[in-house]
């Protein structure tokens, strides 16, 4: 056991207790942000007159070399020490003598790990910031082919009106769109940094915190030693956005799922997407989608855990924000991996547009454009919808659309009706006339891609200049 604090103790720490305490086995991913923050402190203290130039570069060396040493798999975080902290400070102590010991100097583990969990949750703000505008322009590319796809849209899931496929994904590429937005809210707000709060009142010695900020790539220094310490604000936002990334990923996965399936034959996932079953030789299952709707729970699951654990912690620091890594971890691991994965099983998927359209073609979906037309020719609204009513009972009768029956059976149930009522309930038109903006006819579809085109050429990835 490698310990920073056995000074005022008489007795070693149970075994137990000592696991039950330690966080080196999960913290260790902290390595670099660790080493990274440890490093602008040693050089602003250099910089104050706190250390020596000699002091800092022995430092900076001790500590450039466990990063390549961690990195080059020569030196491994184990379980002989507490935490990432511990094991580096160690290290550093061995590596280059007494020097070392100087590193915490004006720090605390306090505002250290809560450094490392901004700069590690900053960095992967980026990383899933990244994925998703991958996954934007694979929607992107989805929506410019099937402009002319037509299908059923659906509500309660029955079907309603007839749309294309492009309107159907473009409504997606608005979700990852927001949440893309949320994630560079979120890094406006947390990039500041809490180094020089120490435990939790700041310190003595003459700190400049504006510069050690500055070193890391932060916006400015925390305000409020306090706050710096005890806030996990930033991550409870961040696994709300991968809950709200999660939770879109999922409702898109549980219509793959319905696509695929025998009754509808919307899609074919490609093989390399789907599995088979060990005993029904006929089986291809969409089972990617299925996991992505799955791990859902997940994410959620840490997005509760961390809102549980914060909410009775007074100020400041409290053992119990150890918690947050293990969650969080997993929550962005999770999510980074659901976004590639769907973003290859929907760049592969093929959609079968002779079905999508013949079911579009079924199922009354022009019936609004039939009761349109009523209202077009003086008809209010309120009669033209009985009206139609009347006439899908009529067309369920005889087993037949809209558009199968004769003009003079549809004058017997409103006189109103000509012969071009064929083309208005015609399925293009139906689609095509829908030029409202951000409907589906292709002429707006056509202005909602060239706009999302254009926002995806002007974003730029989080934390990328
Ligand atoms: N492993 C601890 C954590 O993750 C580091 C901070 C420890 N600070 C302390 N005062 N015990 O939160």
């Amino acid at each position: 056991m490698a310990q920073l604090w056995g000074g005022r103790f008489t007795k070693e720490t149970d075994q137990i207790v000592y696991q039950f305490n330690a966080s080196i086995d999960f913290d260790k991913r902290l390595y670099r942000e660790d080493i990274e923050g440890s490093i602008a402190h040693v050089r602003m203290m250099a910089r104050q007159g706190i250390l020596t130039e000699k002091e800092r570069d022995d430092i900076v060396q001790g500590l450039t070399g466990i990063r390549e040493d961690i990195e080059s798999g020569k030196l491994e975080a184990t379980k002989e020490y507490e935490d990432i902290h511990s094991f580096v400070e160690a290290n550093l102590i061995q590596r280059i003598g007494d020097t070392g010991k100087k590193l915490h100097t004006g720090r605390s583990r306090n505002d250290q790990v809560a450094l490392d969990m901004r700069l590690y949750i900053r960095r992967e703000l980026g990383e899933v910031d990244r994925l998703l505008n991958h996954l934007l322009h694979t929607l992107l590319n989805m929506m410019e082919e099937h402009i002319d796809t037509y299908m059923p849209g659906f509500t309660h899931l029955q079907k309603a009106q007839p749309i294309t496929l492009a309107l159907h994904i473009g409504a997606y590429f608005e979700m990852f769109k927001r949440d893309r937005l949320r994630l560079a809210d979120i890094y406006e707000r947390m990039n500041y940094c809490p180094l020089g709060a120490g435990a939790l009142a700041g310190t003595t010695y003459p700190l400049d915190r504006e510069y050690s900020a500055r070193l890391l790539g932060f916006a400015g220094p925390t305000a409020n030693s306090m706050d710096s310490v005890s806030d996990r604000d930033y991550v409870i936002e961040f696994l709300s956005a991968l809950s709200m990334i999660m939770m879109h990923l999922s409702r898109f996965s549980e219509e793959v799922i319905i696509w695929n399936t025998n009754e509808y034959q919307f899609v074919e996932l490609d093989d390399a997407y789907s599995t088979g079953s060990s005993i029904m030789p006929q089986k291809k299952n969409p089972d990617i989608a299925e996991l992505v709707r799955g791990k859902t729970g997940r994410v959620y699951g840490a997005l509760m855990s961390m809102l549980t654990t914060m909410k009775g912690l007074p100020l400041a620091y409290n053992k119990d924000m150890q918690e947050d890594k293990e969650v969080t971890f997993d929550a962005i691991d999770t999510a980074k991996g659901c976004i590639s994965l769907f973003d290859g099983m929907a760049a592969t998927m093929k959609f079968r547009k002779d079905v999508m359209e013949k079911s579009a073609r079924n199922g009354f979906t022009n019936a609004t454009d039939a009761a349109d037309y009523l209202v077009n020719h003086g008809v209010p609204f309120r009669d033209a919808h009985g009206i139609v009513g009347r006439l899908v009972l009529r067309c369920m009768e005889k087993n037949c659309s809209i558009e199968e029956m004769g003009l003079d059976e549809l004058k017997a149930i409103s006189p109103v009706f000509e012969e071009d009522i064929y083309d208005v309930v015609s399925l293009k038109t139906c689609v095509e006339k829908r030029l409202t903006k951000g409907g589906p006819g292709q002429a707006m579809m056509e202005q909602e891609i060239a706009d999302s085109r254009q926002y995806l050429d002007n974003s730029r990835i989080i934390g990328e200049s």
